[in-house]
């Protein structure tokens, strides 16, 4: 295991493992006091948010605040992310309140809208996955890492690796809102999730590589309180 100063690295054996660690930082989290939680969407978060779920753990007074949002996708839309998160989190365990970006909104409005929920709602914990070509929420390779919260284009990358989610690659939205690299650098502590060995290099660039808005997750290297839980195989190029 290697690991960069600032990043501490935690290997696990596999995705159930990882949620389970994950599982016990949110939960000693929330026992000092969490009120505001950062969440993340993708196939990544699952395992967590399945023991998040079958745990009696109480978040009716921590506040969620979502990465991103597809634009173009009604919430009710089963590929939206608000219904990925309703699915998987909120219909059983209610929070005080949940936010994620409207994609059917304005972009003018919708992106100041949710810039002001990120300022007056400071995010404790943001739990990230990780994108195959170093992603964060959705800000793609040559994202600021000054950006807040805006209207991004997703590259080809992106939509070949979503395209699972959807009837065909065409079905892929082309735009979403996310969060900035820097709205997402004020959370106070990060926990981002990889597995898999298709997530080896991104995780790799991102620990030990040089700080670049080429590989948006290397920014993290100067983040405070940064923790990632990766599996064998996406620890493997470290
Ligand atoms: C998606 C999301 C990210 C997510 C990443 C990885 O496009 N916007 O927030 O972390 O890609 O997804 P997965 O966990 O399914 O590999």
């Amino acid at each position: 295991m290697s690991s960069n100063e600032n990043i501490k690295v935690i290997v696990v054996k596999d995705a159930e493992e990882g949620g389970q660690k994950a599982f016990e930082y949110v939960k000693q989290s929330l026992e000092e006091g969490m009120e505001v939680m950062g969440l993340a969407t993708g196939s990544t978060p699952e395992t967590l948010y399945t023991k998040l779920r079958q745990s009696d753990l109480d978040f009716s007074d921590v506040t969620a605040i979502n990465l991103d949002e597809y634009i173009g996708l009604p919430a009710d839309h089963d590929q939206s992310y608000a219904y990925f998160m309703e699915k998987n989190l909120f219909e059983a365990k209610p929070f005080k309140e949940t936010h994620i970006p409207n994609g059917l909104a304005s972009e003018e409005e919708e992106t100041a809208r949710y810039n002001q929920v990120i300022e007056e709602h400071p995010i404790d914990l943001q739990i990230l996955g990780i994108g195959t070509n170093a992603h964060i929420g959705f800000n793609e390779p040559g994202s600021s890492f000054d950006s807040l919260t805006r209207k991004v284009q997703l590259t080809k990358e992106t939509i070949e690796a979503n395209k699972r989610f959807f009837e065909s690659a065409d079905e892929v939205p082309r735009y979403a809102y996310s969060m900035g690299l820097a709205s997402i650098m004020s959370a106070d502590k990060i926990l981002l999730l990889a597995y898999g060995e298709n997530k080896a290099e991104a995780v790799a660039n991102a620990v030990n590589g040089p700080v670049t808005e080429d590989v948006p997750a290397s920014i993290l290297q100067k983040h405070k309180d940064v923790v990632f839980i990766v599996d064998e195989d996406a620890a493997s190029k470290l």
